[in-house]
């Protein structure tokens, strides 16, 4: 694996070949799919190009350089925009089956109402798809991912519940115009995130819009994100379905947690419950049989609002009607996952955070793996095989799964060591989730394609299978060896 690759693996690493008499052969099905995955602000560039609006992203990294870690922005990105024709080449070149991209919403719609249709930015996406389709790699589209209209975070973004019906209205477009040939849709990409930035910079990540409203904006943006989902996936049903025949779902991100003492029933509960409220706030209204925010997290939340002085919980209530218009309105189970923290009944920092509501402090063991450049970063793959795991047995056997996310943040190298096993052992585990505990992963895309821009991580995190030179006016691309990898298990089928 060359010099640089010097761990004492531990336990959590630990790639068994087999299982009682059972040789694993780890070969996927030929209706597998294998493919990468993106998102619009971290690669496209062309900000203002092409009648364009302005997104949230564009408006914070304009107005607070400093938020991000090396000053920079998607301004220019790795200019996606005007190179999508080569970098299509190349996912093919890899002989994958899918490219999972997100939409700007400000090139649809540059002011994020349908009055502002911008039939330029509809056509880019219609290039885009074309050509995928051309060189037999299936579009799977994500209707957002993170880059609001301004104008619309102007009306208050996700807190403005008239953000429901801009939002159909968008998907709607989306829907229309796409849909005979995207058969394979998501809503919201990883909503935890979506609506960090409007509870503040006190989670220390400072995502747009950087909202501060700590400890209710994230719950109610959550609340409203969640009602535009299901008013997409409802709209979907009646109007579309029918005639086009895809599938719409929404990703969800989680890590897993293990207890940081696997001996303490404290830290057990510790771990649960950190699935509970990070998972299940978004997956148990839409996943699981009774529909509505887990039971602890409603329990808890209330329970320290009411401490706080409110009269009502931070955490807004479903009517038994929304509980029902918003369960079930998925086809598929979307995650995106990457790594595992150790959990415990510990509240490590003072003001509105992960650890203020659940009580919980989550760490990473330093006898991990680790990336460079990111801490979050460590190698588990057993936990992969853990949250397919869990995902069946507490949501049920029903949702295929889509892991619509999984890769290796580190700091650019061309031998991408870390990245090859990390890829690797985390197909492996996901394979004996499939042929050993029986769960239904029906996909699985690796993030990403290219270099990007890494949100507040600016340039410095990499998750490319390409590097991506970013001083070179021309952007060039250079394969990293995990594209070696790639090309292995693309055209062997196996890992
Ligand atoms: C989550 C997000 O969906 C994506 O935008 C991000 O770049 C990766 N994971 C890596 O952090």
């Amino acid at each position: 694996l060359g010099k640089s690759f010097n761990y004492t693996y531990p336990e959590d690493f630990q790639i068994e070949k087999e299982e009682g008499n059972h040789l694993y052969n780890f070969t996927f099905p030929s209706d597998f799919h294998i493919g990468v995955s993106s998102a619009a602000y971290q690669i496209e560039g062309a900000w203002n190009e092409g009648g364009k609006g302005e997104s949230i992203w564009d408006r914070y990294t304009h107005t607070y350089p400093d938020a991000i870690i090396d000053g920079t922005n998607g301004d220019v990105a790795a200019d996606f925009y005007h190179k999508y024709k080569e970098d299509i080449k190349r996912i093919k070149d890899l002989g994958l089956d899918t490219f999972r991209f997100s939409i700007a919403w400000t090139r649809i719609m540059p002011t994020g109402t349908i009055n502002s249709l911008n039939q330029e930015g509809i056509d880019f996406y219609n290039n885009v798809i074309n050509e995928l389709i051309k060189n037999g790699i299936s579009p799977m589209v994500t209707i957002y991912h993170w880059d609001l209209p301004q104008h619309l975070q102007d009306l208050g973004g996700w807190t403005n519940e008239l953000l429901v019906g801009y939002y159909r209205d968008y998907a709607d477009v989306l829907f229309s115009n796409y849909g005979d040939r995207v058969k394979l849709w998501i809503t919201m990409n990883e909503p935890t995130k979506a609506v960090e930035g409007y509870g503040g910079n006190v989670t220390g990540t400072g995502f747009a819009p950087n909202v501060s409203a700590p400890g209710v904006g994230p719950y109610l943006a959550g609340h409203i994100l969640l009602k535009a989902h299901a008013a997409a996936y409802h709209l979907y049903n009646e109007k579309y379905r029918e005639s086009q025949k895809g599938r719409v779902s929404i990703t969800l991100e989680t890590y897993w947690y293990k207890p940081l003492d696997s001996n303490s029933s404290s830290d057990q509960e510790a771990a649960e419950q950190s699935l509970q409220f990070n998972l299940g706030w978004f997956a148990n209204p839409v996943y699981s049989e009774k529909g509505d925010y887990p039971e602890i997290m409603k329990k808890k939340i209330a329970e320290k609002s009411r401490q706080e002085g409110y009269r009502q919980s931070r955490l807004p209530e479903f009517t038994e009607e929304e509980v029902k218009y918003i369960r079930g309105t998925a086809d598929f189970f979307g995650l995106n996952h990457y790594t595992t923290k150790t959990a415990t009944f510990r509240q490590d920092k003072p003001g509105f955070s992960f650890s203020s509501d659940t009580g919980i402090t989550l760490s990473a063991p330093s006898d991990w793996p680790v990336s460079e450049t990111s801490e979050w970063e460590l190698i588990a793959p057993k936990g992969l095989r853990n949250i397919l795991k869990y995902i069946k047995d507490y949501y049920g056997k029903k949702w295929d799964i889509v892991i619509t996310e999984n890769g290796f943040i580190d700091g650019g190298e061309l031998t991408d060591s870390r990245r090859i096993v990390y890829i690797a052992t985390y197909m492996m585990e996901m394979w004996k989730a499939i042929y050993i505990d029986g769960v239904r992963v029906v996909e699985y895309m690796i993030w990403s394609l290219l270099d990007d821009f890494e949100w507040t991580s600016g340039y410095r995190s990499r998750s490319g299978l390409f590097y991506v030179d970013f001083n070179d006016p021309d952007k060039i691309r250079i394969p990293k060896n995990s594209t070696g990898l790639v090309k292995n298990i693309t055209s062997t089928r196996r890992v």
